[in-house]
């Protein structure tokens, strides 16, 4: 189970998305979380105390000056008895008294008084969700550090179709595993916080496939999901770097705390790592294309009778040895994936020396190993002088096992 002895803070927002929130609460129990639920007046309009007490199989908080509420657990103590507080759905409103710092009821008090890192869900009309007033407030909570997941574009209750509608709860989720892979404390100003070992570092990482296009509506892909690079670039931030996430076309949520640069192709993808360089760290956990159409068709290719079309191809430029080749801007840590499904270690061997890599992760992706859009993965760390087997764990805990071990060859930023 991902989310075994996590606490989570939920507090439920007064939106019509607030019926997600009870499924949401389902998924993380499933994955062995605890939930601690907190509502606002208007999200008891949409759901129940009662639903949402017997799903979180915990008492619900809604009162600020509940005197039971307090004598069991004060408000204060609420707001840091968590690892994470999550806001979903998280409303305009609520955005905006996080944003002004107001404390006026018993969710907002808990959200200016935590400790502890907040992700939230956003899920409004779309025209709140544009609004400049909104969007100065989505800019001043992510400056604050506050993570968000979505919205998403789509059909909202209202009947209007755009951005707004709050993320589907396994897309939650994943985010919240994302947040939790690192440490979630936020130090105060003038408190010294938990180590951030690539505080002062840049970090730039490749995640997703690339989509090589055969004519406007077609294209060659590959079954990566993007899930580990993701959670890499997502361990590096926490651990205080500054990431570039250069990401081939993916489903999943962006990861919390760094740039993101989206490309399609292979080329795209080498020139936007181009422009992020240069870098103390390099990981390229891409799935690149190899090979890319030669020609590719103007207009979309038309049964015409004359049988299957004949497509010749052209070689993609490798990114990873090309950063790796650099002279003088060359990234003191240089690290590819070797996706593997036969003799791995000898293949990963001699990619490591092929493509001039520091340290290279190998896994195999077998048709039998679920590795490809799966939860873990299961790894080897290849360096010129050592092999070490890593055992099946988590895609978020490999990221961070790898970003410790990455912070650690490196060395604190001088
Ligand atoms: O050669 P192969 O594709 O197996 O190598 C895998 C490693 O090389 C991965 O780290 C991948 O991101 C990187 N790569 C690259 N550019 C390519 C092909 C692979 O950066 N064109």
């Amino acid at each position: 189970m991902t989310l075994t002895n996590k606490r989570i803070l939920l507090v439920v927002g007064g939106g019509i998305a607030a019926y997600k929130a009870l499924d949401l609460v389902r998924r993380l129990r499933e994955r062995g979380a605890t939930v601690r639920p907190v509502m606002t007046a208007g999200a008891k309009a949409f759901v129940t105390p009662l639903s949402l007490s017997s799903l979180a199989g915990a008492e619900v908080h809604e009162d600020l000056f509940s005197l039971t509420d307090e004598a069991e657990m004060g408000h204060i103590e609420l707001s840091r008895a968590a690892d994470l507080v999550v806001v979903a759905p998280a409303t305009a409103n609520l955005l905006a008294k996080m944003a002004a710092g107001l404390a006026d009821d018993l969710a907002s008090t808990l959200l200016l008084a935590t400790d502890k890192r907040t992700l939230v869900a956003p899920a409004m009309n779309l025209r709140m969700w544009l609004h400049p007033a909104t969007q100065r407030n989505v800019a001043t909570l992510r400056a604050d550090g506050v993570l968000f997941c979505g919205p998403d574009d789509g059909a909202m209750a209202c009947g209007e179709f755009g951005p707004g509608r709050m993320s589907e709860p396994l897309a939650i989720v994943a985010a919240i595993e994302a947040a939790l892979a690192a440490d979630t404390t936020i130090p105060l100003p003038g408190i010294t916080g938990q180590p951030r070992p690539l505080a002062g570092r840049r970090v730039v990482v490749t995640s997703g496939p690339t989509h090589e296009p055969i004519d406007p509506v077609r294209f060659i892909a590959n079954r990566s999901s993007g899930k580990q690079g993701h959670a890499i670039a997502s361990a590096a931030a926490q651990a205080g770097a500054e990431v570039i996430l250069v990401s081939g076309p993916v489903t999943i949520p962006d990861p919390p705390g760094v740039s993101l640069r989206r490309v399609e192709t292979a080329r795209d993808m080498l020139a936007a790592v181009d422009a992020a360089l240069p870098a103390d760290i390099f990981i390229a956990a891409a799935a690149v294309a190899d090979w890319r159409v030669d020609a590719v068709a103007p207009e979309k290719l038309k049964k015409n009778g004359g049988g299957a079309p004949v497509m010749t191809f052209a070689e993609n430029p490798d990114i990873l040895a090309s950063v790796a080749a650099r002279n003088h801007d060359r990234p003191a840590l240089v690290v590819g994936f070797a996706a593997e499904t036969e003799k791995l270690l000898d293949h990963a061997r001699a990619k490591l020396a092929r493509k001039r890599c520091d340290l290279i992760v190998l896994n195999d992706v077998g048709a039998c190993t679920g590795t490809f859009g799966g939860e873990d993965n299961e790894v080897t760390i290849l360096t010129a002088e050592e092999t070490i087997p890593w055992p099946r764990l988590s895609k978020v805990e490999i990221a961070t096992r790898l970003i410790a071990l990455l912070a650690d060859r490196l060395g604190p930023a001088s």
